[in-house]
């Protein structure tokens, strides 16, 4: 059996940034809180030309652009979201029109909120490894818009993106162990958005309790799987791991979860004494921190969040990493879990968009920002200057979404 896993990979992220420091100060809180407390610097806000569909069309354009991957090669198409645009209507299918990807391809949306992008990827690679693709690739989208209510809990930790991968059996940069993956499945309110809300609900401090329990849940299904059912390893995983990508909700989540994680493995482990990582900030510092850039920026993108630490780590880090052990860990609020691992590709270091784009990006003021969050959703306007984006929302009409191609 080849290897399988990721070939090339692309990003999105909205034009516009709004700063936390300045969100911090209208809202009367201690900016400190949002930078040191949850870890952030700012978010991406989408603009009322951009939705699921656009990030998602406007990450994976230019894979095909430069040649990365041949329309006709692809035959799995699939995009996952929370942030749908119609009921029956599957995202996937707008952005495979947008594409012009070929005819002959399997194509549909899946929701698990932030797990969502993991399922996409898992259900991907096991296609690949099957035999059923017949040698073709699949198309794997994670987009989304965070939005909770103006002046909430949850405002800061708002954001949005895209991230398009290619599958195959030609994993360039991350080849992923379908074997061995480790679930956690439980049903919660932790959030949840009712079908008539653009806002998400969310009870967040149960929210916190609940992703580190279901942590707890996939690691020790993934150990038994590693080892016929027996949960000692010989070695602490910080010995068998170089790298930690963790699902992004704010950043200091993944500071809490590479701490329980480490505890969670003293512990399976039945040692005396806890390793120093336990206790010291040195294995999150080198194995976390540094992949954790574009979401300090880009803010939670649900979905995509993990995969914007992967596209961090292969475009600043890639060249160094290669060849390098990944533990990865996805978790989507209602709430399920998976626990995965991968080893970093031969062609990891290359340009996957986070750079260029953030450096594009356009401040806006919180005014600027409340008057495009309260704005009517229906936007026939031309998209805004400095647009990076190939595709656009371009309003309603006799109940169909239309989507245009940026002029010029
Ligand atoms: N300086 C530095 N740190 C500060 C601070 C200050 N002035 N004021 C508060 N903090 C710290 C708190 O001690 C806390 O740190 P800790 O978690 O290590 O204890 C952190 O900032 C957050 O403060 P808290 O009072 O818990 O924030 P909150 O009640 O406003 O809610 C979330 C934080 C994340 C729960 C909220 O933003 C939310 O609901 N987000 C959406 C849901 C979500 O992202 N869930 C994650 C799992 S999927």
């Amino acid at each position: 059996m080849r290897d399988v896993g990721i070939e090339s990979l692309n990003v999105y992220m909205p034009m516009y940034s709004l700063s936390l420091a300045e969100l911090a100060k209208a809202r009367g809180v201690d900016p400190q809180k949002y930078r040191l407390g949850l870890g952030l610097e700012a978010m991406a806000i989408a603009p009322p030309c951009e939705d699921a569909v656009t990030l998602a069309a406007n990450a994976a354009a230019p894979l095909f652009e430069r040649g990365l991957v041949e329309r006709d090669e692809i035959a799995l198409l699939l995009v996952a979201t929370e942030s749908a645009v119609d009921h029956a209507k599957p995202v996937s299918i707008f952005v495979h029109e947008l594409l012009r990807a070929h005819p002959a391809c399997r194509t549909y949306e899946l929701k698990h909120a932030c797990y969502g992008g993991t399922a996409a990827l898992m259900t991907a690679t096991q296609w690949i490894a099957s035999g059923a693709s017949r040698g073709r690739k699949a198309l794997v989208i994670a987009t989304d818009i965070a939005r909770y209510d103006i002046g909430s809990a949850g405002e800061p930790t708002q954001g949005a993106g895209a991230v398009a991968m290619v599958v195959s059996d030609v994993p360039q940069q991350i080849a992923i162990d379908f074997r061995r993956s480790g679930s956690f499945a439980e049903g919660v309110f932790d959030f949840w958005r009712p079908l008539d809300r653009r806002e998400a609900l969310v009870d967040g401090q149960y929210s916190v309790d609940c992703y580190l329990r279901a942590l707890d849940g996939a690691y020790q299904d993934f150990e038994r799987a590693g080892r016929n059912g027996d949960l000692k390893s010989p070695l602490p995983i910080t010995d068998r791991f170089g790298v930690f990508l963790y699902h992004v909700p704010f950043p200091k989540m993944a500071w809490k979860a590479h701490r329980r994680l480490l505890e969670i493995d003293w512990r399976l482990r039945d040692e005396e004494e806890p390793p120093e990582e336990c206790f010291a900030q040195g294995s999150f510092e080198n194995s976390v921190s540094p992949y954790l850039a574009a979401c300090r920026a880009v803010g939670n993108s649900y979905t995509a969040s993990l995969y914007f630490c992967l596209a961090t780590l292969l475009e600043s880090h890639g060249e160094r990493l290669r060849g390098e052990q990944a533990a990865l860990f996805s978790y989507g609020s209602g709430c399920c879990a998976e626990f995965f691992n991968g080893v970093v590709g031969p062609g990891a270091g290359v340009e996957t968009g986070v750079q260029r784009l953030l450096a594009q990006r356009r401040p806006i003021s919180v005014a600027e920002y409340e008057a495009m969050r309260t704005g009517a959703e229906d936007d026939k306007s031309a998209p805004p200057d400095g647009f990076q984006g190939r595709f656009h929302y371009a309003g309603t009409e006799r109940d169909r979404r239309r989507y245009l191609p940026v002029s010029g």
